[in-house]
């Protein structure tokens, strides 16, 4: 297929510092797959960040580079896809600039996703212009690529929405510029964490992609297994009662995961045994991830160097995207051949 009709594809993270397992089944195995097929931009919404976290913003800075590494490691390759940063390319914030003009604020007040958020982070205050205003900037952020497809979890879908109105509107009031873009839903097997309540950082409840074997296995073996198997004398019941029996769903064989819960059924195996195996398999499907790491970590200039060249490419689309923008807004009816030509028509 040729590269100029391949379908643009868009997607960031708000840089949250080390990534676990549940983001590598939900958000960057998809990711890895996107890159072969389609021609793909991946950023670090660190602006976004600073939504929440606008009280310690010397924080973010570690974190893009960690997180930038565990995309790296997770097989993000920069030579298929482009890698960047948000705050590298200005042009986001003056397209946020002008479709904040253009966004009413009764759109972004009954947004879900912004009241659940204020509820959620009751202890900081959040009755901010800029939290507002996230959506703005995240369609900012979309349509300065003119991506056609945001892979993104269901809790963004609200996001989404809002930047296809804002898009319509836009090339309602100004010109056909940019295409209403879809969003792709990414399907997040279930994965809970090591407690079997939705794995997340703030549970400490993870497994993260830079951990060590032994930290693998050490989280692996406090991991819930069936409560009402006290014993291993006591027959379990792995598909309905054990948590990390969702981990062996995703990592053992499937002759291999069939015996194991044929044997926890008839209580064959114990649970210490049962984990010490699992995370053996873990930790097998994580070597290429370490591999990749150390490659890219053994000098401390390449995530840097990744970066800049990635900044590099979005920002000539960035750019263009934006003369482009400022000539239909402002150039005017003789110069753009815009849609309110006759200037009063409306
Ligand atoms: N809001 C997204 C999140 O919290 C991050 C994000 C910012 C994003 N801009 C985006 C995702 C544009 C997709 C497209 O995960
Ligand atoms: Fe879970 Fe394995 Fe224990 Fe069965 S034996 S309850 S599958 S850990």
């Amino acid at each position: 297929m040729a590269a100029k009709s391949r379908q643009r594809i868009l997607s960031g993270m708000r840089p949250s510092g080390r990534l676990h397992l549940g983001h590598m089944h939900g958000v960057l195995d998809n990711w890895r797959q996107l890159q072969n097929q389609f021609e793909c931009f991946f950023f670090v919404a660190d602006w976004h960040a600073l939504t929440t976290n606008y009280d310690r913003p010397w924080t973010i800075p570690a974190s893009i580079d960690d997180m930038v590494l565990d995309w790296l490691a997770a097989g993000i390759d920069p030579q298929k896809a482009t890698i960047f940063v948000q705050s590298d390319i200005k042009e986001h914030a003056e397209l946020n600039l002008l479709l904040s003009m253009i966004t009413p604020v009764s759109w972004l007040e009954r947004n879900p996703t912004y009241k659940e958020q204020q509820q959620q982070l009751k202890e900081r205050d959040l009755a901010t212009f800029g939290f507002l205003g996230y959506p703005v900037l995240q369609a900012a952020d979309i349509i300065m690529y003119k991506a056609n497809k945001v892979p993104v979890g269901v809790d963004q879908l609200p996001h989404v929405e809002l930047t296809r109105e804002i898009t319509r509107r836009f090339n309602y009031l100004y010109r056909d510029v940019f295409p209403v873009p879809e969003a792709m839903l990414t399907e997040v097997p279930k994965l809970p964490g090591l407690d079997g309540r939705k794995m997340s950082k703030s549970y400490g409840n993870s497994i993260y992609l830079n951990d060590s074997e032994e930290d693998v296995a050490r989280r692996i073996s406090t991991m819930v297994t069936d409560v009402e198997r006290p014993r291993k004398s006591d027959p379990g019941d792995p598909a309905n009662r054990c948590v990390a029996f969702n981990l062996h769903r995703l990592y053992m064989e499937k002759s291999r995961l069939a015996e194991i819960e044929a044997d926890c059924k008839a209580a064959r195996i114990g649970c210490v045994v049962c984990k010490k195996e699992l995370a053996r398999a873990v930790n097998s499907a994580m070597e290429p991830l370490r591999e990749r790491r150390r490659e890219f970590a053994a000098d401390p200039g390449t995530v840097k160097r990744i970066l800049a060249e990635g900044a590099e490419k979005a920002r000539e689309v960035a750019r263009n995207t934006m003369e482009e923008v400022r000539q239909v807004l402002f150039a005017g009816p003789a110069g753009s051949g815009g849609k309110n030509d006759a200037g009063d028509k409306e």
